[in-house]
């Protein structure tokens, strides 16, 4: 299979503080890849490296072979972000938005068809014609949700996706997470629901202050910490 992600010893520091202190990890085409870790444990920086939106400080990341700081274009042009802060245009409609954004990537007719492939994936009835403004959490997401995936990029890459969800838009939003993955595309997230990593991803990475200290499906991590679930395996491994 393809190596869609390649992160040989990532660094990045902020001044003299190391928030991310050499992560090595490869992802393959298709899989969903899970990053777990306490609040300020360093994913989002290392999403928003990935993103090529942060610099690293040394070390490489590449993505399809494209490498974040000698081809940043190249990268741009693959994947997506999802912030964990993401909004949309407040005073656009969820369809003005998602149209908006379909300007970037194509013309015409495919603009259109990009538009309402991005309309069936938010879901949103008529609300679609809303303001964003209007639109609760989960809707926002779930708009969001549909901005990310409807360009179709190789690597789509989420940060706490379905944070402050209830059980239907996450369900929902899961559920997208795997239908594209199905479709070939790589997906790399973070998450503080171990549920939720345990049951959608193949690959789960557990960082601990910038250190990555388990790696392994969600089944490898069960076994070699010998118990249950990954909640468990979460507590151990930070706890050393
Ligand atoms: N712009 C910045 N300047 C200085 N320090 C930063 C900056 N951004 C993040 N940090 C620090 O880097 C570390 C990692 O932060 P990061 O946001 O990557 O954590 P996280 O794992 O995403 O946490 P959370 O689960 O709370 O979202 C933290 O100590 C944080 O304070
Ligand atoms: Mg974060």
């Amino acid at each position: 299979m393809t190596d869609a992600l390649v992160l040989k010893d990532v660094r990045k520091s902020y001044g003299n503080t190391e928030a991310v202190h050499g992560i090595s990890l490869t992802v393959k085409e298709g899989e969903i890849f899970g990053l777990i870790g306490h609040n300020g444990a360093g994913k989002t920086t290392t999403l928003r490296m990935i993103s090529t939106l942060l610099r690293i400080t040394s070390g490489s990341i590449s993505v399809y072979g494209h490498d974040v700081e000698t081809d940043s274009k190249g990268v741009r042009e693959i994947i997506s972000y999802l912030p964990e802060d993401a909004g949309a245009y407040k005073d656009l409609t969820g369809r003005a938005y998602l149209d908006f954004i379909a300007r970037f990537f194509a013309d015409g007719d495919e603009r259109k068809r990009m538009v309402e492939k991005g309309i069936a994936l938010a879901d949103l009835g008529e609300r679609i014609d809303s303001k964003v403004d209007t639109y609760s959490k989960g809707m926002m997401r779930r708009l969001l949700i549909a901005r990310a995936v409807m360009p179709s990029p190789k690597l789509a890459i989420m940060d706490e996706v379905t944070s402050g969800l209830d059980v239907v838009n996450a369900y929902e939003i899961r559920e997208i997470i795997r239908g594209i993955a199905r479709d070939g595309v790589t997906v790399i997230m973070s998450s503080h629901n171990m549920f939720e990593v345990d049951m959608l991803c193949d690959r789960v990475g557990i960082i601990n202050h910038g250190d990555l200290i388990g790696l392994g499906t969600p089944d490898e991590l069960k076994r070699e910490y010998g118990v249950d679930t990954l909640e468990e395996v979460f507590v151990k491994a930070v706890k050393g």
